[in-house]
């Protein structure tokens, strides 16, 4: 670490501390779900389990809640996703090759310690475009003996090692060990405007060597972000966020999207990718990132937010934005993943109430409640206090936002051709909506004024969990 590094780390508690009480008198923060303490955040990095702790880094933009200034690597611990340490931050902007920003990677644990792949972004002054030329684009390395602080830092990749179609749109390391090589996948961007992922593989850990380039016959937007690839249940998945997607009917309504394709063959070698999934249909997903827990599941966490989308939250004005969607466990059905949020949630779970509905039917909410419905016709409808409804017919569930805030946005579709179970997650501003045990997703957050009641029109019942606040220790 050097000097620069150690300054900016004290300054950004200094931040953190002035501005937490202000920030926490904001009804909108949230009780089970993480989020930046101040500030902005986006994606999450470096997840893994390491020295009796999970550990979720974060991209952090400390003193910025509109999300401008150079990103800092957050961090949170937590030895059951239920009580959550917020730690110094690990990794600021202060090399060489990362001065404006340190940008996403993941964790690779090793027996000599945490090693931690990012991006090092660096804004190239005068006569560059943003496309070719402006930007290097670092692959750098941090090894950490207790996950908290970087001992050292380096740099393994810069923009003249990657294949030379490339724009210098190269980023976002995601790391993993299998039969005993290591391998790295890197998310880019060609000269002619394709989203490409690049396939390294490494003896030692630090001398890289590209071996293989995954992508698809027909462009599929011109750059992928955030790549991942990991076996689930047997299936070989590469999961990304490409940009440049056009919307096409009820798919691709973001201005970006996530989402995985099944890789069929060997991804070091020949291969042919399946159809294309979006992990989320709601406003607000965007560069997940996979970890395997000690017992052996996948577990996704992704952001909450949406990069440059056309509006803002209302929690902007109160000093911080954004959050990240809860733990989900992840499964391959065959066909497609399945994502449940993760077992250990329910014990957040406080009291309950039970509804039969045939017709009309009304229940008390607390701020935040897990909602576990079952479906026993072809039409719903669930109101969420001021703030959102749920309409399924026609095949179609449709989020709508309903609240006041401002906020500009109103629909979002999912097409489901039987709905037999619903459950939604709900916080102060946040909503996920796990469709048929996780078929479909739809994340979302929201602003209600109030959120007190739920009314249910149609045939079924429902169980409506409140849901106690995590534990969060700043
Ligand atoms: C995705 C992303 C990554 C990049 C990071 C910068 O949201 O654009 O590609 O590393 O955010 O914060």
């Amino acid at each position: 670490m050097n000097a620069l590094n150690r300054d900016l780390c004290k300054l950004v508690g200094r931040v953190e501390a002035a501005d937490l009480s202000k920030i926490n008198s904001d009804p909108y923060r949230l009780k089970f779900h993480l989020m930046p303490p101040v500030g902005w955040m986006n994606d999450p990095n470096g997840l893994c389990w390491y020295h009796g702790n999970y550990h979720v880094y974060f991209q952090y933009r400390p003193f910025s809640p509109d999300g401008s200034g150079n990103v800092f690597w957050g961090h949170w611990t937590s030895p059951d996703f239920l009580n959550w340490t917020q730690q110094p931050v690990f990794l600021c902007p202060s090399d060489t090759w990362d001065l404006h920003g340190v940008y996403s990677g993941s964790a690779l644990v090793t027996e000599e310690g945490l090693y931690l792949y990012y991006t090092g972004n660096v804004k190239y002054q005068g006569d560059h475009d943003y496309i070719h030329t402006g930007r290097g684009h670092n692959t750098a390395l941090a090894i950490s003996k207790d996950g908290i602080k970087a001992d050292s830092n380096q740099l393994l990749l810069e923009n003249k090692d990657y294949p030379d179609n490339l724009t210098c749109h190269v980023r976002d390391p995601k790391v993993w060990e299998e039969d005993g090589r290591f391998y790295m996948v890197l998310g880019a961007r060609t000269k002619e405007d394709r989203g490409e992922i690049l396939v390294y593989e490494s003896e030692d850990k630090v001398n890289w060597n590209h071996i293989n380039t995954i992508t698809t016959p027909h462009v599929f937007g011109y750059m992928w972000e955030c790549p991942d690839l990991f076996v689930l249940d047997g299936q070989c998945i590469v999961a990304l966020s490409p940009q440049g997607v056009s919307q096409d009917g009820n798919h691709y309504q973001n201005v970006y999207s996530c989402g995985y394709f099944p890789l069929y063959g060997d991804f070091r070698g020949e291969y042919t990718l399946g159809a294309f999934t979006e992990s989320d249909l709601g406003f607000d997903y965007y560069a997940p990132q996979t970890f395997e827990a000690p017992d052996g599941r996948r577990i996704v966490i992704g952001w909450m937010g949406m990069p440059d989308a056309d509006y803002t939250n209302p929690t902007e004005k109160n000093g911080w934005q954004h959050g990240m969607s809860v733990p989900r466990e992840l499964h391959w059905n065959g066909e497609q993943i399945l994502a449940t949020p993760i077992k250990e949630l329910e014990a957040l779970r406080s009291g309950m109430h039970q509804v039969t509905f045939s017709g009309e039917e009304k229940c008390a909410l607390e701020e935040g409640a897990d909602i576990c419905i079952e479906n026993k016709s072809n039409q719903l409808h669930v109101q969420l206090g001021d703030g959102a409804e749920i309409v399924y017919e026609n095949n179609l569930l449709i989020l709508k936002l309903t609240d006041k805030s401002g906020y500009g946005r109103t629909e979002r579709v999912a097409e489901v051709k039987a709905l037999q179970k619903l459950r939604i997650l709900m916080d102060t501003s946040a909503l996920e909506l796990f469709i048929n045990d996780g078929q479909q997703v739809m994340t979302s957050r929201w602003y209600p004024d109030h959120a007190d009641t739920i009314a249910f029109r149609g045939e079924g019942s429902a169980v409506v969990y409140n849901m106690d606040a995590m534990e969060m220790i700043y």
